[in-house]
């Protein structure tokens, strides 16, 4: 928590300090997201994660993802928890820590893919904003702007350009020794890219009010000092009304 929690009051007592950082797939965002909310003491969302686990489901139990029918019915059986220790995120599914089999390509693909159906959103959304209602949070994702917290108190557009992001994930996966090709790297991210930006139902799009960040030629920690220096001129700015 920050030593005066009162800065952060603008809508009464009860008002939460909510940090929405949106963009595409490879931006950065979880690991820019996760430090800030250590540095300001908040509490780190990771929504792609609720989606993810999801998807483990629908992948484990063999539901193709054009089935709509077949989802929304997988939908009844799921159940995501989301509990914090030590900082971490743990996301469980049907009671299961499912945090080690999140992140792989194939979990991403078919989060991405059934995300489209607002049956699969709006169960997770619910949860998403309950938590914002309670805690100060750092929520990364795609439509927390625009749709999940549209009354953020800062909003963050974070994007690369296309070859900068499959650059980042190709050094990712040679690092943990996988080599994958660069340019199918790159088809993948523009495939998603497509998806998450033209399905109907809360895309992937910049908030009115959401500042444009590009990270291609930026590094992490300055990208953290731009946020924080947003983040210190609302304070600012809220302190100076008082
Ligand atoms: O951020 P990520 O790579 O973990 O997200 C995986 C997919 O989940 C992403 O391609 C689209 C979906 N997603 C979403 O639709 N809305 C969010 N707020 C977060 C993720």
């Amino acid at each position: 928590m920050l030593e005066d929690d009162t800065k952060l009051t603008k809508r009464g007592d009860t008002h939460t300090y909510n940090i929405a950082i949106d963009g595409p797939a490879g931006a950065g965002k979880s690991t820019i997201a996760k430090k800030i909310a250590a540095r300001l003491g908040f509490i780190y969302v990771d929504t792609g994660a609720m989606y993810r686990a999801m998807a483990l489901y629908f992948l484990r139990n063999q539901i193709d993802p054009s089935d709509q029918a077949k989802i929304e019915e997988a939908c009844k059986d799921v159940e995501i928890t989301i509990a914090y220790k030590d900082g971490e995120q743990i996301v469980t599914l049907n009671g299961e820590n499912v945090n080690g089999f999140l992140r792989t390509e194939e979990v991403g693909n078919m989060a991405s893919t059934s995300s489209v159906y607002p049956f699969v959103r709006l169960k997770l959304v619910e949860l998403q904003r309950a938590l914002a209602k309670r805690e100060n949070v750092v929520m990364d994702g795609r439509e927390i702007g625009t749709y999940v917290l549209p009354e953020a108190d800062l909003k963050i557009f974070l994007t690369a350009s296309v070859q900068k992001r499959a650059g980042r994930r190709w050094a990712e996966l040679k690092a943990k020794g996988i080599e994958e090709d660069i340019s199918e790297i790159e088809k993948d991210i523009r495939e998603r890219d497509h998806r998450d930006m033209t399905r109907t139902f809360a895309p992937l799009k910049q908030a009115e009010d959401a500042i444009y960040l590009d990270s291609s030629d930026l590094t992490i920690d300055e990208v953290i000092d731009k946020i924080m220096e947003y983040y210190n001129k609302i304070q600012n700015r809220e302190v100076g009304k008082d």
